[in-house]
């Protein structure tokens, strides 16, 4: 599967989703907000990667009120609940796929959360290459998302993948990094001071990278 065929496949799995995706994510609250904790005072020009609902925001706009926020996703029903939230005249809407859109320029952080969990290495090169490009000198990527839990677990995703994408039984296969990939990845592309720190999930950890 192609990687815009990916990104119609997310589109349609999370325009179905919308709806009921909040009832969902809320247990996830702890990963969304370990994004904000992150976050050094002066923040302001932000740009999140899938930021569906919004739900991250809401503990990013208690701590920073007046941050301007660009949310980039693929699924327009996602974005229709996210400008329905007290904080959208905040938020600028960008529909369309991570890797079709521009990202515009100078932001303090990148942030984004359970949104880039679907990528092979070789185009994750090419998002974070993005991400690198649109930070200012000195601004921060903050990424809290699933991961596989060793290159050998991470193999067995993609493996899964290959072999089950076309069956049609699973709507969704979630394909995660093991968290050395996603360091030599951020290492790569030039971004310092990387850290990788647990959350409250097992399976998640919050990757941060300097530029
Ligand atoms: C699990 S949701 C996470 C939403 C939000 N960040 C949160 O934590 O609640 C993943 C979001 O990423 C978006 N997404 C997935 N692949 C994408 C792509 N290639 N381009 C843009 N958005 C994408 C989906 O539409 C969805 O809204």
């Amino acid at each position: 599967m192609s990687l815009a065929e990916r990104a119609l496949d997310m589109q349609a799995f999370f325009d179905r989703k919308a709806d009921g995706y909040d009832d969902v994510h809320r247990s996830f609250m702890g990963t969304k907000t370990s994004l904000t904790d992150a976050l050094p005072d002066g923040t302001h020009r932000i740009l999140d990667l899938g930021g569906g609902t919004g739900l991250e925001l809401f503990p990013l706009f208690e701590r920073f009120p007046d941050a301007q926020v660009t949310v980039i996703d693929v699924s327009e029903k996602m974005l229709d609940l996210l400008m329905k939230r007290p904080f959208a005249n905040h938020v600028q809407p960008v529909f369309g796929d991570f890797f079709e859109v521009g990202f515009g320029t100078d932001y303090d952080a990148v942030i984004s959360t359970s949104a880039l969990h679907h990528f092979e290495p070789d185009d994750k090169r090419i998002l974070w290459r993005k991400v690198y490009d649109c930070l200012r000198p000195g601004g921060l990527f903050l990424n809290a998302d699933k991961i596989s839990k060793n290159r050998t677990a991470e193999a067995d995703a993609f493996a899964f993948y290959r072999e089950n994408k076309d069956s049609g039984e699973y709507p969704h296969i979630d394909t995660p990094l093991a968290p050395s990939t996603e360091v030599q990845l951020l290492e790569d592309t030039g971004f310092h001071h990387i850290t990788v720190t647990l959350t409250d999930r097992d399976n998640y950890r919050l990757f941060r990278g300097v530029k």
